[in-house]
């Protein structure tokens, strides 16, 4: 392989292996896949996926055994000598038309029974989460029936294990599609309409989702956690998430505060308690709390909050998030430390 080759394949690989690799040791979360299915969803697709791979082996077994047998029977035949003789054709009509069309009505009536069955009915009085899709991140409106209970985040969905979810996506820009395969299946994301789906979660566990819809130069990048807590430690972080963000606890993070309120970080972003209070990028008040920064991008930490701050579109080109080239090493450093805090 030629040095230029190898080099690109490395500049390719080097981030996806680093992505997977913080996914599962730092994040905790597990492969994204249909067929390890941990929510109520998940396991109709992949009970539907399993039964589509039996008819499909037993079909391609019985195809290849006819035609090998076909092969050895007609060995010696002359090669012009196509036998049309009724008991031929009365093979080929059963073969060809009958017994597919069969098999085909039995998958399709099989594939609509599991679709229709999509929906698991929430208790009355249950949480409703709206997630809005924005290029390249997901808003999450966690709205209670009491108005007071209500809050926002980002990126990281909690909802308690056992109990049937509301979620209600819709989309601020373009078409997206939500899909967190271990719970269930994709919706696609439409702007000027809401689509239903319901989350249940059968065993407490970090997920990874990932949008399924391309929409843009990061659409590889606009990933979403959700993580299934027992109800308990459910109802503690939706408490916790409730309250304002957490106040400076040192010198540094009081200049961090002063710079990002004062700056153009509360143009855009809201902490709640503070008179940043913008709502085009995700609401920060929590975001010390979150496993990743940038929609799965990075594992959240100092150092990639503050790289993050300094230049997002070295990290996630195309973000619409500008760079930071007005904030001094200090600077940086405060707003980093400040953001981290906000737990
Ligand atoms: Cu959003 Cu792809």
């Amino acid at each position: 392989m030629s040095p230029i080759r190898r080099a690109s394949r490395a500049r390719f690989a080097r981030p996806a292996i680093v992505a997977v690799a913080s996914c599962l040791v730092i994040g905790g979360c597990t492969p994204e896949s249909t067929l390890w299915p941990s929510g109520a969803g998940a396991d109709r697709i992949a009970s539907l996926s399993w039964f589509l791979i039996g008819v499909a082996a037993v079909v391609y077994v019985a195809v290849l055994a006819t035609m090998f047998v076909a092969m050895a029977r007609n060995r010696d035949r002359p090669r012009d000598g196509i036998d049309l003789t009724p008991g031929n054709t009365r093979f080929v009509s059963l073969g060809g038309a009958v017994i597919p069309g069969v098999i085909l009505a039995a998958v399709f009536v099989v594939g609509m029974s599991i679709m229709g069955a999509f929906p698991t009915q929430p208790p009355a009085n249950q949480l409703t989460i709206h997630v809005v899709g924005h290029q390249w991140w997901w808003q999450a409106d966690y709205d209670y029936p009491a108005l007071q209970q209500r809050f926002t985040t980002a990126n990281e969905l909690h909802i308690p294990v056992g109990v049937p979810v509301k979620v209600l996506l819709t989309s601020a820009d373009v078409i997206h599609s939500f899909w967190v395969p271990r719970l269930q299946g994709k919706l696609d994301v439409i702007p000027g309409d809401t689509n239903d789906i319901r989350l249940l979660a059968k065993q407490a566990g970090t997920y990874r989702g990932q949008c399924a819809e391309f929409c843009g130069l990061q659409h590889a990048h606009m990933g979403i956690v959700v993580v299934a807590d027992p109800p308990a430690q459910f109802a503690k972080w939706a408490t916790q998430q409730l309250r304002p963000g957490a106040a400076p606890n040192d010198s540094l993070t009081l200049i961090g505060q002063h710079v990002f309120v004062g700056g153009p970080c509360a143009l855009c972003h809201t902490v709640r308690g503070t008179p940043a209070m913008g709502t085009v990028g995700p609401d920060l008040t929590h975001v010390g709390s979150r496993v990743t920064i940038g929609a799965g991008l990075m594992p959240n930490t100092l150092a990639s909050i503050e790289g993050w701050i300094a230049n997002p579109q070295a990290l996630k080109p195309g973000v619409q998030m500008p760079p930071n080239t007005q904030f001094s090493g200090f600077e940086l450093r405060a707003l980093a430390s400040y953001v981290s805090s906000l737990k």
